[in-house]
């Protein structure tokens, strides 16, 4: 089986940021599997279905309409790599995650990303639930503040409007409800490698997490 390095955490911990980065590094694969939440949520909001709807909303997941190309994302062959991004969507995203056959829906594609030489999985189950046999688990966190701070900057300098407050608020909102969901719920695996940000930058994060990886 290929390697997988799995970097689950809450939300704006900079997982994205470091998994994108060890990906490279070393040549493996990336899977950012909070954007197929975000993709199924858009995909359901487009096709105006409730998203509590869990049977609805699991056979839009099941057959995802979605291509990942050259950093871009396109949903039903349209341009969605900004769209997905918003946190109205993120939010959206968080709702229809608590629906196990949402989730139950989304497995297959997850695990189809573990292709040679490697894959570096992004998410918030990773460790626990998709790829348990992993080679090496990390839980990233950082404190509310500073996870306020980078998503803040990060939306700004997409050009996508922003405030602290409702980025806070809704921050604490989306963990409270991925901690306490009944399904997959946010925590770190018990051989997870527990890594807090709070005071690193990313090439720091970065550095660590390819060490751990080394050893
Ligand atoms: O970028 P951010 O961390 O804010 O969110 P994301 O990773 O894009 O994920 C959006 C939402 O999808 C999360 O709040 C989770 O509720 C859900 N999610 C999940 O349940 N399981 C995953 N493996 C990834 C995301």
């Amino acid at each position: 089986n290929p390697i997988v390095i799995t970097i689950d955490g809450p939300t704006a911990s900079g997982k994205g940021t470091v998994a994108h980065r060890v990906a490279k590094h070393l040549g493996f694969q990336y899977l950012d599997s909070g954007a197929l939440y975000r993709l199924t949520a858009l995909l359901a909001i487009w096709r105006q279905v409730d998203l509590e709807d869990e049977s609805a909303v699991a056979a839009l997941a099941r057959s995802l309409p979605c291509r990942f190309q050259h950093g871009h994302v396109l949903l039903d062959g349209q341009d969605v790599t900004d769209a997905v991004r918003a946190e109205a969507i993120g939010v959206a995203a968080s709702r229809i995650a608590v629906l196990p056959a949402v989730r139950q829906a989304l497995t297959d594609l997850q695990v189809s990303f573990r292709q040679p030489p490697g894959l570096v999985a992004d998410g918030r189950d990773m460790g626990t639930v998709i790829f348990p046999d992993a080679n090496l688990k990390i839980f990233l966190t950082a404190s509310a503040e500073a996870r306020a701070q980078r998503r803040y900057k990060q939306l700004i300098e997409k050009g996508i409007p922003a405030n602290m407050e409702d980025l806070v608020k809704d921050l604490t909102e989306r963990d409270a409800r991925d901690s306490a969901r009944a399904t997959a719920p946010l925590k770190p695996a018990p051989d997870a490698q527990i890594l807090d940000t709070s005071e690193m930058t990313a090439d720091q994060a970065v550095q660590q997490v390819l060490e751990w990886y080394a050893n």
